[in-house]
């Protein structure tokens, strides 16, 4: 029987409990045993372990943020500090970690399995900006979160005849401005992937408002730009009522989309199975549309563009 660990680390995101879930109880399915290490790396390093149980992992599914909670570690990039995790984890019989998070936290597994532990990552990240996958867990339901905020802001933003300028998360990506812009059908998208020209958009919105648009939304990916700078530049170069909003953190939370849910169930799934089979220092991912295990080294060269088609998209279908 193995002994296996579960952490959640970075920036938490919907269906990172039903990714706990999933790994829990397809573990015990093999008759493994299920530990959980409380707040990330940060709790790694303080041994803030627990058992998990069938029943430890219920009512879970749906809830979002993470029941093991999280951290932003800055320690652990101290080689010192991982050797001392990675002795911990020896002495308590663990025979690998699946941790699920963003790129911080695969570069934290990774440095772990230079200490000879096993490490399986599963990708969970509202930005959808991680090697080896070309989907994350999480995404999906912020996307839809987006959504449906700018739907509520289009709705006031069309009685005033105001150009609404809102800015989503994303870090250096711009994937949920761009795919939330193209389902709300935004008429601007700025992503930190393409060149921002306030001028142009000032320009288009203008033109726009001339040819009786009686709103218009532009989303600012926050690795572009900051909504602020965008709002500003709008209202002092047009004659346009501009107005903001910064979406923040509704973004992170809520419960997962049934996609979410269910790639949550199949990554881990991938993960359990993946160790079974004498796998190690892998990230799980979704590539052409299959549930695949990559080493490290080799998922750097499986970065998932943004889709330019869908950026010229957006452009053409918001005028
Ligand atoms: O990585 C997820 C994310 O929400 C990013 O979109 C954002 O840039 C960042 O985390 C915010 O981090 P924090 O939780 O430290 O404010």
């Amino acid at each position: 029987t193995k002994k296996i660990a579960i952490l959640t680390s970075g920036g938490d995101a919907p269906g990172m409990n039903a990714v706990i879930r999933g790994v829990t109880r397809y573990a015990l399915a093999k008759q493994w045993q299920v530990y959980g290490i409380v707040r990330g790396y940060e709790g790694l390093l303080h041994q803030e372990m627990i058992p998990l149980g069938r029943r430890d992992v219920g009512e879970i599914i749906h809830r979002g943020g993470t029941m093991l909670r999280t951290a932003r570690c800055a320690a652990f990039y101290q080689e010192e500090k991982r050797r001392e995790a990675a002795a911990f984890l020896q002495n308590q019989g663990i025979e690998a970690l699946v941790v699920i998070g963003g790129d911080g936290s695969m570069r934290g597994a990774q440095g772990l399995s230079a200490y000879g532990i096993v490490t399986m990552v599963i990708p969970g990240t509202i930005d959808n900006d991680m090697a080896g996958t070309q989907y994350t867990i999480g995404f999906d339901t912020a996307v839809n979160t987006v959504l449906s905020s700018v739907n509520k802001i289009r709705d006031t933003a069309f009685s005033h005849e105001r150009v609404a300028v809102i800015e989503v998360m994303g870090r250096s990506a711009g994937f949920i401005a761009l795919e939330a812009g193209m389902a709300a059908g935004a008429e601007v998208v700025l992503v930190p992937e393409y060149a921002v020209n306030l001028e142009d958009v000032c320009t288009q919105l203008s033109r726009s408002h001339e040819q009786k648009k009686m709103s218009s939304i532009v989303i600012v990916a926050e690795g572009a730009s900051t909504g602020n700078e965008v709002a500003a530049y709008i209202k002092a170069h047009t004659s346009l009522e501009t107005n903001l909003t910064v979406l923040g953190y509704v973004q992170r939370g809520g419960s997962p989309s049934a996609y979410d849910a269910v790639m949550a169930g199949r990554f881990a799934q991938c993960a359990v199975d993946s160790l079974a089979a004498h796998k190690k220092n892998c990230v799980i991912g979704l590539w052409e549309q299959q549930v695949v295990a990559t080493p490290y080294e080799e998922a750097q060269a499986f970065r998932y563009p943004l889709d330019h088609n869908l950026y010229t998209l957006v452009h053409i279908l918001g005028r």
